[in-house]
C-alpha cells in the first residue's frame, strides 16, 4: 500500500478526547453517523437529572432545575449561533422536520423543491404530502461531480416559486456534503421558507444559522453531536416566528387556550415543542452542545474529515473493496462495498470483533443508489476521537474478510 502522509494537526487533544469518552475502551466505534459515543459530561448531565427525579419526582425535579434547563437551551443556541428563544427541543430530527413541515399551509399544486439526496424519511413525508394534499415534489438534478446542482436548483426556485425549499446538508448514505447557503439565500430573497436537515452535520462541522440563512434547521443529538438518543431540536428563524409560522398540532405547552374558540401560540420557538419532555435528555443534549463548542467545530471537522479521507484511501487499496463516496466535498461518512459480503452480514461479523459500523440498504437512498447502481453499502463513520490505529484495525478486518471469501 502507498505510504500515507500523517494527518494534519487539527489542534485537538485526542488523548483527552478519548479520556473523556469511556466507550472507546469497549471497541472501535465507526458508527458515529448512526449514534456516537457520548462524552462523560453528557452522561453526567443525564444522570444528575435522573437522580433528581429519583429523589423529588419528575415534575418537581424539572421545577428545581430550571437554571440547568435554561442552560441547555443556551448551549444549543450558542452551538448554532442562534438567538435566545429560537430553539425547540423535540424527540429527534424527524419530529423536528415534521413539525417544521406542518407549519406550512400546503395546498393542491404547491411545489416542494428538494434534492435527490434528501433523507429517506423526509422524502416519505413529501410523498405523503403529495398523496394527501396534491403537493408537487420537484427534485433538482445532480451536478456531474455529485450532489445537487446548485445553479439548477436556484433556477428551479426562480421558475417554479415553490412553497418550500428543503435540503439535507449531509446525506445519511454517502460522504457527500451539500452546500445549503446559495440555495437558502436565493429562497430568502424570494421570501420562500428553507428547511435544512442538519442531522448529520450538527456536531460534525460548524453550523451558523445566521450564515446559512435558513428558515428552519432540524437536527438530532445522538449522531456527531454525541448527545443522547431520543433527543433532537428545531431551530426556527425569529422572523418566521414573528410572521406567525406555527405547527399544525400545538399542545398546551406550544399554545395557550385563551377563549373558547381561540388559541395563542407561544411567543418563541417553544410553540414547536410539546409539554411532556425527557428533561434528562434535554440536559444531556445541552452538555453535548457545550462539549462540542468547547472542542471547536472547525477542529472536529478537520480531524473527522481527515480521518475519513485516510480511511477511504486505506479501503480503496484493498482489492475487493470499492469506496462509493463521490462529490466535490466529502465529510466524515465513508461508504463501500466489500466483495463476497452483504453489508448486514459484515456489520454483525465486525461487531463480534469489536468494530462498530452500519449497513445501508436501497430503501435508505432509492434515488442515489439506483442512479449509481448500488444495492447496499457498508457505512463507516469516524469521529474526532477515532485514531489512525482504529482505521487500520477496521481496514485489516475487512481485508481479512474479503480474503476469507475470495474464490
Ligand atoms: C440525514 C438524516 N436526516 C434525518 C435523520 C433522522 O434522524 P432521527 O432518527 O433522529 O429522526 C437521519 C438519521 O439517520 C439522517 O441521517
Amino acid at each position: 500500500m502507498c505510504p500515507t502522509a500523517p494527518l494534519p494537526d487539527s489542534g485537538l487533544d485526542v488523548a483527552r478526547l478519548r479520556a473523556d469518552t469511556p466507550g472507546v475502551a469497549f471497541g472501535t466505534h465507526l458508527n458515529n453517523a448512526g449514534a456516537s459515543l457520548p462524552p462523560a459530561p453528557v452522561h453526567a448531565a443525564i444522570q444528575a437529572h435522573l437522580q433528581a427525579e429519583l429523589e423529588l419526582g419528575g415534575y418537581e425535579a424539572a421545577d428545581s432545575r430550571q437554571a440547568e434547563i435554561r442552560g441547555a437551551y443556551a448551549a444549543v443556541e450558542t452551538l448554532l449561533g442562534a438567538t435566545p428563544g429560537s430553539v425547540a427541543f423535540v424527540e429527534n430530527a424527524t419530529v423536528a422536520f415534521s413539525q417544521a413541515l406542518s407549519s406550512l399551509p400546503f395546498g393542491r399544486g404547491d411545489v416542494i423543491l428538494t434534492t435527490r439526496h434528501d433523507y429517506v424519511s423526509n422524502q416519505l413525508m413529501y410523498l405523503s404530502l403529495a398523496e394527501r394534499f396534491g403537493v408537487e415534489l420537484l427534485r433538482a438534478p445532480d451536478a456531474p461531480e455529485g450532489g445537487v446542482d446548485t445553479q439548477a436548483m436556484i433556477e428551479l426556485l426562480h421558475r417554479r416559486r415553490p412553497r418550500l425549499v428543503a435540503m439535507t446538508h449531509i446525506p445519511t448514505n454517502s460522504g457527500l456534503v451539500q452546500d445549503p447557503v446559495p440555495v437558502a439565500q436565493a429562497a430568502r430573497e424570494r421570501g420562500i421558507p428553507f428547511l435544512l436537515d442538519a442531522c448529520q452535520s450538527v456536531g460534525q462541522i460548524p453550523l451558523d444559522v445566521r450564515e446559512i440563512g435558513a428558515t428552519f434547521v432540524a437536527a438530532t443529538a445522538r449522531k456527531f453531536l454525541r448527545g443522547p438518543r431520543g433527543s433532537g431540536f428545531l431551530w426556527v428563524d425569529p422572523e418566521a416566528l414573528e410572521a406567525g409560522l406555527t405547527p399544525l398540532f400545538p399542545d398546551l405547552h406550544g399554545a395557550d387556550w385563551i377563549e373558547a374558540d381561540l388559541l395563542q401560540p407561544a411567543p418563541d420557538a417553544r410553540r414547536f415543542e410539546n409539554w411532556e419532555f425527557a428533561w434528562a435528555l434535554v440536559l444531556g443534549t445541552g452538555a453535548a452542545a457545550r462539549y462540542a463548542t468547547s472542542c471547536g467545530l472547525e477542529r472536529i471537522q478537520d480531524r473527522a474529515w481527515a480521518l475519513a479521507a485516510l480511511l477511504r484511501e486505506k479501503l480503496a487499496a484493498v482489492e475487493g473493496i470499492t469506496v462509493l463516496d463521490r462529490g466535490p466535498r466529502l465529510g466524515a461518512i465513508v461508504t463501500a462495498t466489500v466483495a463476497g459480503w452483504r453489508p448486514g452480514e459484515l456489520v454483525a461479523d465486525l461487531r463480534r470483533a469489536g468494530i462498530r459500523t452500519s449497513a445501508l440498504d436501497r430503501g435508505s437512498a432509492v434515488l442515489d443508489f439506483d442512479a449509481r447502481g448500488i444495492q447496499e453499502a457498508l457505512r463507516l463513520s469516524p469521529h474526532a476521537f477515532t485514531t489512525e490505529d482504529e482505521l487500520q484495525l477496521a481496514t485489516d478486518a475487512l481485508a481479512d474478510r474479503v480474503a476469507s471469501r475470495r474464490v
